[in-house]
């Protein structure tokens, strides 16, 4: 049985062309989109319908309405496609990217300028064959002072002025727990357990109560040097110390040692560097100096050799200490230690 004449059939596919047309173009989701294609498409639509009741037609007509009804078909599957495609390609126009705006600059990181400076020396010095170690902050009373012949009532004990920590002594015959001076405790720790030859370097963080200003703080840098064996001697230390200066500050540094006082060393010098500012002219850097003080050294004391059970007689070496913010601010012309410890990025990114 045929339902409706085939000229009312091609009306109402004209009408339903136009019906779906406006369901597409509200459709704004695939959702949308899905139900308009089971609505007209589907297997209760008019064109299935249609298609599988093709056979109640006259046979003659039965061509004309299998075609009205895949004509249907096809232009509504292409608009679907159109439309599925478009919609595809929204979400990408939605979030669009303004290419004119300025980017965001990547943060990229960057080693701090102590631990920059301070992996530069150590590592002058590793090329040299030094070996890099390192030793506890939290350190012995007997370590800090006694084992590098700085006894309990010796005046230059008041220069390594100490944060004493109020805990009971692992080991009550070193003495009082503290937060270690320097970095010259390492030697004592690094005797004790092995024989020479030894060569090492030791970074790390050193604590002293001073008040902070622009050349002091409470906690800073150090790092240590020490060499050991049977015929190292003051030339030694001249040499490698000169080296390191003209490494580490120019090839036309100069280094003058000067005569000075530690308890740990035999004979002691001090070390100081060319200005590199003025040449050695003299200026506001070096306060008209035309030098630059950059580390304290020396030939081990006997008596330090005595306190790890070292025969003085048959070894001998020298040893250096420095100061690495120190260093770092006569290399860069910083003029005030807190600028490393403030962090501020406007300071650490010129690094
Ligand atoms: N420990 C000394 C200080 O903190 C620096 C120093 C001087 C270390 C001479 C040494 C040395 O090893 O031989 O001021």
């Amino acid at each position: 049985m045929q339902p409706v004449s085939l000229a009312e059939l091609e009306s109402q596919f004209a009408a339903l062309r136009e019906e779906t047309q406006q369901a597409l173009a509200a459709a704004s989701t695939p959702a949308d989109l899905e139900a308009v294609r089971v609505k007209y498409l589907g297997r209760k639509s008019v064109v299935t319908d249609t298609l599988k009741q093709i056979s109640q037609w006259p046979a003659e007509e039965r061509g004309a309405v299998g075609k009205a009804a895949n004509v249907f078909k096809a232009s509504l599957e292409a608009d679907l496609k159109s439309h599925q495609d478009a919609l595809a390609a929204q979400p990408r126009a939605a979030a669009s990217i303004d290419v004119t705006l300025p980017g965001a600059a990547p943060q990229l990181g960057r080693l701090h300028p102590v631990t920059q400076t301070m992996a530069e020396i150590v590592e002058l010095f590793r090329a040299l064959g030094f070996e890099i170690v390192e030793g506890p902050e939290l350190e012995l009373e007997w370590n800090n002072f006694d084992a590098l012949n700085i006894p309990r009532d010796h005046p230059s004990r008041e220069n390594f002025d100490t944060f004493f920590v109020d805990a009971p002594s692992p080991d009550p015959k070193k003495g009082q727990p503290l937060l270690r001076s320097h970095t010259s405790p390492v030697q004592i720790r690094v005797m004790q357990a092995r024989r020479p030859p030894l060569r090492i370097v030791v970074p790390g963080k050193v604590y002293r109560p001073d008040p902070l200003d622009a050349s002091h703080s409470f906690m800073f840098h150090q790092v240590e040097g020490l060499m050991v064996d049977d015929h190292t001697n003051f030339s030694d230390l001249k040499g490698l110390l000169g080296r390191f200066a003209r490494q580490y500050f120019g090839p036309a540094t100069k280094t003058r040692f000067r005569p000075h006082f530690f308890p740990f060393t035999e004979p002691s010098a001090e070390v100081d560097v060319s200005c590199s500012r003025c040449a050695g002219e003299g200026c506001s850097t070096c306060g008209q100096k035309g030098w630059l003080e950059i580390l304290g050294c020396g030939m081990v004391h006997p008596n330090v050799f005595k306190a790890v059970g070292y025969d003085p007689k048959t070894v001998q070496g020298f040893a250096f200490g420095m100061g690495v913010e120190r260093i770092a601010m006569l290399r860069h012309g910083i003029s005030d230690i807190r600028l490393f410890f403030e962090n501020d990025l406007r300071f650490l990114e010129q690094f």
